[in-house]
Parts: C-alpha cells; sequence; structure tokens
C-alpha cells in the first residue's frame, strides 16, 4: 500500500525512514505541501494519506480524497481536532491516530515552559549573552509548596501532575474521569482550581466543551499572579481575553506551545524559517509571556513511537484487525 505524506518534514523522513524497512508492504512517498483540497487532488495511486495536526482534514478534503480512492486517513498526532469524522465515515475513510506516543515529552515541554516563565530564562538568556550580569527584574518563585491546577488528567496531564507532585507541589486537577493512577490528586471543581492554583496547566482536548475554556471570567477568577501554560490546543484560550489578562497584570507569566489562530494559514512555512502573520504576534510584544512552536511531542522518543504507531495502523488496516486508534 502507497500512503502519502503531507507537511513531510526532514525530520519525519529520518524517523519513519529508520523503521521504514520492517514494513515491507508499505510504499512511503513524502510530499512538503500541507493538504488542502488543491493538493489532495494530486493524490495517485495512493490508498492511504498520512496527515499532521496542522492538516486541512475537513469534509472538501476528505471528498476529494475519496474520489481520489483513498481509503485510510493516518494521522501522525494524537489530537484530531481537524478532522471531519462525520464526513470521512460517510464517504467510507477509516481514520487512525497516534494516542498518547509519550506523554511526557508534551509534559516535560509544560513544566518547562513554566520555569522558563518564572526563573524568566528568555530574558536572562540574552541579558548574559550581552554581558549584562545584573539580576534585577529576574526573580521568581519557588514552585516547592505551591499549588499546581491541571486541567484533564489523562495521559499528559498525569505527566505534568507526576512532575509537579515531585516538585513538592500540591496538585489538584479537574477532569470528570478521576485517574486511579493519581492518588495524591485532589480533585476539585474549575471554580475551586481557579481560586487556588499558582500553576495552571491545560491537558483537556478541544471541543465544544472546552473551546475558550479561559476567557476574561475564568481569568478574573484566578490568582494574582498565577502562570497559566497551555500545551493542549490554541482553542482553549481566548486570546482577546487572555491579552486583556495580561495587560491587568493578572498573570506573572504565561507559557503558550499552542494558539488559536495555529493553522496552515497563518504560517508562511519554509520548514527552517515559518513565520506567523497573526494577531496571535501581539502576544509576544509581553515581557512575561513565551510561545513556542508546537513542539511539546518534538523529542527523538516520541517521533520514533509516531513513527512505529503510524505505521503499525496502516499494517493493521491492511490486514484487517484493529490497533485500537481507530477513530470511526
Ligand atoms: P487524553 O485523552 O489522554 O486526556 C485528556 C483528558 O482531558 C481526559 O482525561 C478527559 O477526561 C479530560 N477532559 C476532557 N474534557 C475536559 C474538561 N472540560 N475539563 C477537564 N478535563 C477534561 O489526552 P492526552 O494524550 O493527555 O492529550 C491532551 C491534549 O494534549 C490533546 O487533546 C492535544 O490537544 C494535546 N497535545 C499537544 C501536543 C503538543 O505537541 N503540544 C502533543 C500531543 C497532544
Amino acid at each position: 500500500m502507497k500512503i502519502t505524506f503531507f507537511a513531510a518534514k526532514s525530520y519525519d523522513r529520518e524517523s519513519f525512514g529508520q523503521i521504514r524497512r520492517d514494513y515491507p508492504e508499505l510504499e512511503l512517498e513524502y510530499w512538503e505541501t500541507e493538504l488542502s483540497p488543491k493538493t489532495a487532488a494530486y493524490v495517485t495511486d495512493s490508498q492511504a494519506v498520512c496527515a499532521f495536526v496542522s492538516s486541512d482534514v475537513g469534509a472538501e478534503v476528505l471528498e476529494v480524497l475519496a474520489d481520489r480512492g483513498v481509503k485510510l486517513v493516518l494521522m501522525r498526532c494524537a489530537g484530531f481536532n481537524n478532522v471531519d469524522l462525520e464526513a470521512a465515515t460517510r464517504l467510507g475513510i477509516k481514520v487512525m491516530r497516534v494516542p498518547g506516543y509519550s506523554p511526557e515529552a508534551v509534559a516535560e515541554h509544560a513544566i518547562a515552559l513554566a520555569m522558563a516563565v518564572n526563573r524568566h530564562l528568555h530574558k536572562a538568556y540574552i541579558r548574559v549573552r550581552e554581558n549584562n550580569y545584573s539580576l534585577q527584574g529576574l526573580s521568581g518563585v519557588n514552585f516547592y509548596g505551591k499549588v499546581a491546577g491541571i486541567v484533564g488528567t489523562g495521559r499528559i496531564g498525569a505527566a505534568m501532575a507526576r512532575i509537579c507532585y515531585g516538585f513538592g507541589m500540591k496538585v489538584i486537577a479537574v477532569d470528570a474521569y478521576q485517574n486511579k493512577d493519581l492518588p495524591f490528586v485532589t480533585y476539585v471543581d474549575m471554580d475551586t482550581l481557579l481560586r487556588q492554583s499558582d500553576l495552571i496547566s491545560l491537558h483537556c482536548p478541544l471541543s465544544d466543551d472546552t473551546y475558550h475554556m479561559i476567557n476574561l471570567e475564568t481569568i478574573n477568577k484566578m490568582k494574582d499572579g498565577v502562570i497559566l501554560i497551555n500545551t493542549s490546543r490554541g482553542g482553549l484560550v481566548s486570546t482577546d481575553d487572555l491579552i486583556a489578562g495580561i495587560r491587568e497584570r493578572k498573570f506573572f507569566g504565561v507559557g503558550l506551545d499552542v494558539y488559536e489562530e495555529e493553522t496552515a494559514n497563518v504560517f508562511e512555512n519554509h520548514e527552517d524559517e515559518i513565520m506567523m502573520h497573526s494577531t496571535t504576534a501581539r502576544l509576544l510584544s509581553f515581557p512575561n509571556v513565551i510561545v513556542t512552536s508546537h513542539q511539546g511531542f518534538f523529542t527523538d522518543e516520541a517521533l520514533g513511537a509516531i513513527a512505529r504507531t503510524t505505521l503499525d495502523n496502516a499494517r493493521g488496516y491492511l490486514q484487517g484487525v484493529s490497533t485500537g486508534t481507530e477513530l470511526n
């Protein structure tokens, strides 16, 4: 079976290339272009396409793919809010993903963002490089003894809860499903989490229910001087309300790996240099905000696991065996 990869980067070629000999039944074709109705039309003899979190896997694209004979969409990511599953099912296209390839990778990035904004590492780095060894304005707070509020204690939230607990923090969380593997976590309601947390980290999926869960109302309920981290999905946070909260000096710091307008069309993509043209860029003007480019997943271990599960998914599909990662 031939699989056409969309938005393939050099690191995708490398991680898939390292294991591809274990899958002789699969032919991999890498395209740098993003998936869109236009580019989907160029798929010729592939039964499967491999897409990413940034890809447009909406109804229009799926219709074009179905027309080109595609039967399988392999998402090489965990999130799938960019996929129209109803349309895929209607068109007879199976969609599979890679759930939980390395929750620690994302959780470690979340805590890295929290540590960096807390201890002003982004400013300290530049200061010392310019031969300025002043500590003025660089003081932070101890995480030890503070309250970490985890929103969503699935795979990544659980890893983040463990890290925070290891720091000596009191860990509270919101989730409809209480994770039995986290005996040190106290589950509370959202208002309590907002009121009590010194560090709030978002780890729930984006859905109609969670869209803009961080807004003026919820921001106003937070402690003054709170640190907010979002490594989950941009749509969980209203950017305009966040900017208003930052202006009101609500936050000690904000760390974002994901942003609201994080779609292919706000980026100018040259692989080595991806520039963003959007209102999200306004966030970068605040000294207590650190933004990274959706790199939470980006570790050697995670890339290896993504490649392995994606090709196992393709093999499972070919053999008619469920891998448990089917979305429809
Ligand atoms: P998961 O499915 O294991 O856990 C999500 C948890 O959120 C579940 O326990 C669920 O019950 C809970 N939840 C759902 N709605 C909620 C709500 N309204 N309030 C509180 N909790 C709620 O998912 P996993 O693997 O932990 O991933 C979490 C998110 O992280 C993904 O949905 C994805 O958006 C994001 N992600 C980000 C990456 C990055 O590179 N920055 C990479 C991978 C995932």
